[in-house]
């Protein structure tokens, strides 16, 4: 085998000599230019909106053995912190362009990476979903994938015609019915219907090809599916939403799942409630990835890479107007309006609910007031140090929390992309914590390697 055929390497033991099993690796990312103000930016800053700097890096974390690269996205200027688009528009993190468009670039100048983007079912056609998919997964011979959220703002409901946003569980009910009739519409080719027969002249034999005749409480269709069935049939579905109705659809239809967790522990009940999950609905544990949000802070010296996540944080005054802006952004309220010298306020939200409940400390919080609360750093897990240290964390947060494997996220710039791909992987795999070449070409076959 010639170097280059790394990739067709198997991938023989799931374990390394030291018991460690290996884990999958995927990268958050905004199709906009939110790292544009971080050093190291650099032509990002005026390109990102074309494609060069995404399929650079889509080969770079194909290089290093990523699984996916997971591409956010909304469809609204965020306006509820302090009543203004104005800090959603001047930190340049709320235009973004639409991820789909990247999967057949970044797949084109790639072989084995999955490319994920994010597709909001309660407002996306299921017909025009399950067309587009299957197109994307073809193009990129079986690497496509759509993160599936329900779109919790109520901008965005209004974007798409409605006055309110729909209820929260309702837009998971509706998710769930939304997938069926997708897979519907892709079951409608059966194997062997495209049979390409010359001497014939038959390109696909009709009797093979059967309406969808789909009606639910939301969404009908009637079918066929006008495109032939692409390489994974069913491409992969990732999930996002943590809340009880979240999980519960990720545990009926999802290939994978990205989790925010501030602690090892919260890994572990993740996993283990997730788990749970996929057996009552007639799953194997191991049919569902979890991956983990990790930001790491990557340096030469461990000192550095403190003093450089200190810069990262900021002010104490910087800080707390993140934290107060996340939480706007997750609720609907603005929490610029709120008494800070009040206790941490009892929050009920129709949007999202899992992140508003971390971002307040899960009801774990010591602090006596909000003010104390958003000045502190937001617990999260701290991957602060060279690479090889913390590869050496990563390998034993995965060994306690049992998890599947990390998502990583941050600023995204090339010289964060290069610290990661080119600096933490090859500390991973020298531990054999990640693989090294890929067994597979398609990715839901990738995710379930190991
Ligand atoms: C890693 C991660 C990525 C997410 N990506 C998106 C996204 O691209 N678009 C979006 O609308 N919501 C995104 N979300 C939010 C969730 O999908 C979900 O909409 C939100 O958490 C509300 O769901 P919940 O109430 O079930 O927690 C993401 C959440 C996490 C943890």
């Amino acid at each position: 085998m010639k170097p280059n055929d790394r990739h067709l390497m198997p991938v023989l033991a799931h374990h390394t000599k030291a018991g460690f099993a290996m884990f999958h690796m995927g990268w958050f990312l905004s199709f906009n230019a939110s790292g544009w103000q971080s050093p190291g930016a650099g032509s990002m800053t005026k390109e990102w909106m074309k494609a060069d700097p995404w399929v650079d890096m889509g080969r770079s974390m194909e290089r290093a053995g990523f699984d996916y690269m997971m591409l956010e996205d909304a469809s609204f200027i965020p306006d509820v912190h302090r009543g203004s688009m104005e800090g959603a528009l001047a930190s340049g993190g709320s235009p973004k362009h639409d991820p789909m468009t990247l999967i057949p670039l970044i797949g084109r100048a790639t072989k084995n990476l999955g490319i994920i983007a994010t597709m909001t079912s309660t407002f996306y056609p299921p017909f025009l979903a399950a067309r587009l998919l299957s197109t994307l997964d073809s193009l990129t011979d079986g690497r496509a994938g759509a993160n599936l959220v329900t779109g919790h703002n109520l901008r965005t409901a209004q974007n798409f015609g409605l006055d309110e946003q729909i209820e929260h569980d309702v837009r998971y009910e509706m998710a769930d019915e939304w997938v069926r009739v997708v897979r519907a519409l892709w079951d409608t080719w059966e194997p062997g219907a495209v049979v390409l027969d010359e001497e014939r002249g038959i390109f696909a034999d009709h009797t093979k090809v059967h309406l969808a005749d789909f009606k639910g409480q939301w969404y009908s269709s009637r079918g066929p599916l006008n495109t032939v069935p692409s390489p994974q049939h069913h491409p992969v579905f990732c999930q996002a939403g943590g809340s009880p109705a979240g999980r519960a659809f990720a545990a009926k239809h999802a290939d994978t799942v990205v989790a925010s967790v501030s602690s090892v522990e919260a890994m572990r009940e993740y996993r283990a409630d997730m788990d749970q999950r996929l057996i009552d609905n007639g799953r194997k544990p191991s049919d569902c990835k979890v991956l983990y949000v990790a930001s790491p802070v990557l340096a030469d010296s461990n000192e550095e890479a403190d003093a450089k996540r200190e810069r990262q944080l900021g002010t104490v005054e910087q800080r707390m107007e993140r934290t107060l802006s996340a939480l706007s952004f997750s609720t609907g309220i603005d929490f610029s309006k709120l008494d800070l010298d009040q206790p941490i306020p009892p929050v009920s939200t129709n949007a999202a609910r899992s992140t508003t409940e971390r971002l307040l400390g899960n009801g774990k919080s010591e602090a006596k007031t909000l003010r104390e609360h958003v000045s502190k750093d937001m617990p999260q897990i701290a991957l602060v140090g060279t690479p090889d240290k913390v590869a050496s964390i990563m390998g034993d947060m995965m060994e306690e929390a049992g998890g599947d494997g990390f998502l990583i996220s941050g600023q995204v710039t090339r010289r964060f992309v290069g610290e990661v791909c080119e600096g933490l992987a090859p500390a991973l795999r020298k531990r054999g914590l990640v693989r090294d070449g890929y067994s597979h070409t398609m990715l839901r076959e990738n995710l379930q390697a190991f």
